[in-house]
C-alpha cells in the first residue's frame, strides 16, 4: 500500500516536472541562481545540423557594460550537454565561477543532444540524421562552434575546456584542422580522454556488442530508449538523489557517489542523460577493442579504401595538440584510466599544468559535481586562466 502510494506520488511529481522543464531546462537552472543566460540557436554546421550554444556573458554582480571579458568555451562529454556545467549551482559548477571572475562563458552542445537535435533536411527519426562519426562531430560541430564564438566576441583566441569526450573531439579537430591551434589561448582538459587502452567501467563497452541489433531495430540513438531511461531516473531519483536505489544506479553507472553533494544536484539530476549516435559509440568501441589509439572510423576494408585511400583508417596523433595545455585527472576514473593518462602525458608537447586530483574517491563526473570541486580543482584552474 505504502509502496503503491509512493509510486503514484512519484509519478505525479514526474509529470509536473516534465511540464515545467519541457520549457528550457538550461534557462530555468541558470536563472534560478540569478545569472544571465543567452541562447544562440540554429548555428548551422556545413553538413546541415543546427547547434545551440549557451552563454553566461557575465557574473551575478556585474553588468554587461564592460567589454574586456575573454571568452571561455566549455564542451561537455558523452551522454551529456551544456547542462553539465551549470546544474549543481554556483558553489559547485564552474560556469558560474568563471562568469563571476569576469569571463564570458560559452557552452557547446554537440549534435543529437536535446539542444542540438535538428537538421536542415533529415528528420531525427531517419537513419541519415544519425549517420556520422566522431570525426564529423569534431571537425564540423566543434570547429563551427569555436568559430562562431570568436566571431561573435570579435576575438582571435579563446580558452577551451573539455570534459571527457570534449577532449577527444578537441584532439581530432586540431589534427584535422591544425589552424585551430592558433585560435586556442589555453586548453584545459578534465579527464582528457584521448587514448582508450584501458577502460575500467564494468559494463559500458560490452553494450557495444548490441549495436548491430539496435541498428536493425531502427534504434539509432544510444542509449536506446533514452526517454524511458530518463523517466526511470526521474522516477528513482526525483525525491532524493540520496535514495538508496538512486545511489545504486549512480554507482553502477559512474562509480562511487561519495564525493557528490546530493542536495545541490537533486533538482536537476534526472535530466542529465543525453543521447549520442550509435555510430559515435561504435567508433569508440572500435578504438577500444583494437589498440586504444585514436583513429578515424573503420568502415570496413572496401569502404576504407574508397574513403581514406587505404584499408585501415588513418590515426590521429595526440602531439598535434600544440596549444598550452593543462590536464587534470583522477586516481580511479573508470572512463579515463591512469594507464591512458600516462600515454597522453607523454605525447602532449606543451603541458603547462599536469595535476592528479589528490582525492582517491573521485569518479568521472566528480569533475562536474563533487561537493568540494572548487577547492579541489576549480580555484587552481581559474588561477591558471587568469595568469
Ligand atoms: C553556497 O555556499 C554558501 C556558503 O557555504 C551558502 O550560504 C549558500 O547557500 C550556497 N548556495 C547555494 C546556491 O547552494
Ligand atoms: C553514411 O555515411 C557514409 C559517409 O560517412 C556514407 O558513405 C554512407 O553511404 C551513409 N550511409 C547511408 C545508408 O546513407
Ligand atoms: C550541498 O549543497 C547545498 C545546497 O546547495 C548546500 O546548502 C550545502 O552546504 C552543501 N553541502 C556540502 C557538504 O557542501
Amino acid at each position: 500500500m505504502l509502496v503503491a502510494a509512493m509510486i503514484v506520488y512519484r509519478a505525479v511529481i514526474l509529470y509536473c516536472l516534465q511540464v515545467v522543464y519541457a520549457k528550457n531546462l538550461m534557462k530555468e537552472i541558470v536563472e534560478s541562481y540569478g545569472y544571465p543566460i543567452e541562447e544562440y540557436k540554429d548555428i548551422q554546421t556545413p553538413n546541415g545540423y543546427f547547434l545551440t550554444l549557451h552563454r553566461i556573458p557575465y557574473g551575478r554582480k556585474m553588468t554587461d557594460k564592460v567589454d574586456i571579458r575573454e571568452p571561455v568555451f566549455l564542451m561537455h562529454g558523452l551522454f551529456a550537454s551544456s547542462v553539465n556545467f551549470v546544474f549543481a549551482g554556483p558553489n559547485i559548477s564552474i560556469a558560474y565561477q568563471l562568469a563571476d571572475r569576469g569571463y564570458d562563458v560559452w557552452m557547446g552542445n554537440a549534435r543529437t543532444t536535446s539542444y542540438s537535435k535538428k537538421h536542415a533536411i533529415y528528420d531525427i527519426k531517419s537513419f541519415d540524421f544519425w549517420n556520422f562519426t566522431i570525426d564529423d562531430l569534431a571537425v564540423n560541430d566543434l570547429g563551427t562552434s569555436i568559430d562562431y564564438v570568436l566571431r561573435k566576441t570579435n576575438r582571435k583566441q579563446l580558452t577551451y575546456m573539455g570534459h571527457s569526450h570534449g577532449n577527444t573531439i578537441f584532439a581530432i579537430l586540431l589534427n584535422e584542422r591544425p589552424e585551430f591551434n592558433e585560435k586556442i589561448k589555453l586548453y584545459v582538459g578534465l579527464a582528457p580522454a584521448m587514448s582508450f587502452t584501458v577502460i575500467y567501467h564494468p559494463w559500458l563497452m560490452s553494450t557495444s556488442y548490441f549495436i548491430p541489433i539496435f541498428r536493425e531495430l531502427g534504434m539509432y540513438e544510444f542509449p536506446p530508449m533514452l526517454n524511458n531511461i530518463n523517466d526511470m531516473m526521474s522516477f528513482l531519483c526525483h525525491n532524493n538523489v540520496a535514495d538508496p536505489i538512486c545511489i545504486f544506479v549512480i554507482e553502477l553507472s559512474v562509480g562511487s557517489e561519495k564525493s557528490m553533494n546530493k542536495t545541490a544536484t537533486n533538482p536537476f539530476f534526472q535530466h542529465l542523460v543525453e543521447g549520442i549516435s550509435y555510430k559515435n559509440f561504435q567508433h569508440l568501441a572500435q578504438i577500444y577493442f583494437s589498440d586504444g589509439k585514436l583513429r578515424k572510423f573503420d568502415f570496413g576494408i572496401n569502404e576504407n579504401i574508397r574513403i581514406y585511400g587505404k584499408a585501415i583508417p588513418p590515426d590521429y596523433e595526440i602531439n598535434q595538440v600544440r596549444v598550452p595545455t593543462a590536464i587534470y585527472y583522477a586516481y580511479y576514473d573508470w572512463l579515463n584510466s591512469r594507464e591512458d593518462i600516462a600515454i597522453v602525458v607523454k605525447e602532449l608537447p606543451n603541458i603547462v599544468d599536469d595535476y592528479l586530483i589528490p582525492q582517491k574517491v573521485f569518479n568521472h563526473f566528480d569533475f562536474l559535481w563533487a561537493r568540494n570541486i572548487k577547492e579541489l580543482l576549480y580555484n587552481r584552474i581559474i588561477n591558471l586562466i587568469d595568469s
